[in-house]
C-alpha cells in the first residue's frame, strides 16, 4: 500500500480538531525510534510526540536540560521514518525557542529537515509570543504548562503544580494564554485532576494530560513507561506490559543458547558446496572423515596460499 493512500494518509492538526470536536478522547504516546514508532502507528495511535524526555529514557541524562536540536532531529527523523499516519510532534529542546527568531528557526529545521508536521514548547504566559509567532509563521504549536521539565532548575523539584489558590489562577491564566496565542492542543503536566477538568472544559482546543487526570481530552504516557521497560515508574503512569522481564528473560534465553552452542542452530545457519569449500581449501574427498562432512585439521592453506 502506498504511503499517500487514503488509508495510511498522515493525519494533521485539523483531524486532531475533529476529533475533539466529536467528542473522541486523544491517545498519544512518546517515540524516539524507527520500529517503535511503526508499531504505535499500527496500533492507530494517533499523535506521538518526540519527547526531549528521550534525554532521560533513551539517553540517559540526568534532566532534559542537556537535550540538544541535533539529538532531537536525530531521532524525529527515525519516528517520522517509521510512522506514516500519526501526527508527529517534535519536543522543542531547552534554549531552541529562548526568542521568537530561535523558534522559527529551530521549528524550521524540525518541519523541514526531519519531516515532523508540528512542534511543542513548554510555558504559558510567559511562552505566549513565542507560540504566535510560529503559528504566523504556518507551524502548528502544541503548548505544555503545569510542570514543565525544562524548568527544573528554576522549579527545585519535580511535584505538582496549580494547587494554591494563586498557583491555579496562573494555571488558568496559562492555559488561555496559549489557546489564544493560537496553539491547536496543550499538555497538562501534573496537575490536580479537578483543576486540569476545570481548564479543559474552558478551553476550545484539547488538553493532553500527563498525571493530570481523566478529565483532560486526551492522555499521553512516555512510552518507555507505559512498556514497562524501566527501573523506575511515575506515580502518575500505568504499565500496559512488562517489557523489562521480556527482554531480561529473552537475553538470558539468548545467553545460555550461545553458552551451549546450540544458537544458531541449522534454521539460522546457510550451507555451501562441500566440492567447492574442498577446491578452495585444497582437499580431496579421501581426506574427509569417515562421519562425511567433517573435515581434517591439517592442510588448510594460508592465506598467502589462497
Ligand atoms: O518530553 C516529553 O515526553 C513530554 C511529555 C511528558 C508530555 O513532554
Amino acid at each position: 500500500m502506498s504511503s499517500t493512500s487514503e488509508s495510511t494518509r498522515r493525519l494533521t492538526v485539523v483531524d486532531i480538531a475533529r476529533m475533539h470536536a466529536d467528542g473522541e478522547r486523544i491517545a498519544m504516546l512518546t517515540a524516539y525510534d524507527y520500529p517503535t514508532a511503526g508499531i504505535l502507528d499500527e496500533a492507530g495511535i494517533p499523535m506521538l510526540l518526540v519527547g526531549d524526555s528521550l534525554g532521560q529514557v533513551m539517553l540517559g541524562y540526568e534532566t532534559t536540560v542537556r537535550v540538544t536540536m541535533d539529538e532531537m532531529l536525530h531521532h524525529t527523523k527515525a519516528v517520522v521514518r517509521g510512522a506514516h499516519r500519526a501526527l508527529i510532534v517534535a519536543d522543542m529542546p531547552f534554549l531552541s525557542y529562548a526568542t521568537p527568531d530561535d523558534a522559527v528557526r529551530n521549528a524550521g529545521r524540525f518541519l523541514r529537515e526531519a519531516g515532523a508536521q508540528t512542534v511543542k514548547v513548554e510555558g504559558g504566559v510567559r511562552t505566549a509570543r513565542v507560540i504566535e509567532t510560529l503559528v504566523r509563521a504556518g507551524v502548528p504549536v502544541m503548548g505544555h504548562i503545569g510542570l514543565t521539565p525544562q524548568a527544573i532548575n528554576a522549579l527545585g523539584k519535580v511535584r505538582v503544580q496549580g494547587r494554591t489558590r494563586e498557583a491555579a489562577r496562573a494555571l488558568l491564566h496559562d492555559a488561555l494564554a496559549v489557546q489564544e496565542a493560537g496553539a491547536f492542543a496543550v499538555v497538562l503536566e501534573l496537575v490536580p485532576e479537578q483543576l486540569a477538568a476545570a481548564i479543559t472544559a474552558r478551553l476550545r482546543i484539547p488538553t493532553i494530560g500527563i498525571g493530570a487526570g481523566a478529565g483532560c481530552s486526551g492522555q499521553v504516557q512516555v512510552v518507555t513507561d507505559f512498556l514497562g521497560l524501566g527501573t523506575f515508574m511515575p506515580r502518575h503512569a500505568k504499565a500496559y506490559a512488562d517489557m523489562r522481564a521480556v527482554i531480561l528473560a529473552a537475553a538470558a534465553a539468548y545467553r545460555s543458547e550461545v553458552e551451549a552452542g546450540t544458537f544458531p542452530g541449522a534454521a539460522q545457519s546457510s550451507r555451501m558446496d562441500d566440492a567447492i569449500l574442498d577446491e578452495v581449501l585444497g582437499h580431496t574427498p579421501d581426506d574427509r572423515t569417515a562421519e562425511g562432512s567433517q573435515r581434517i585439521e591439517a592442510g588448510i592453506p594460508l592465506d598467502r596460499d589462497l
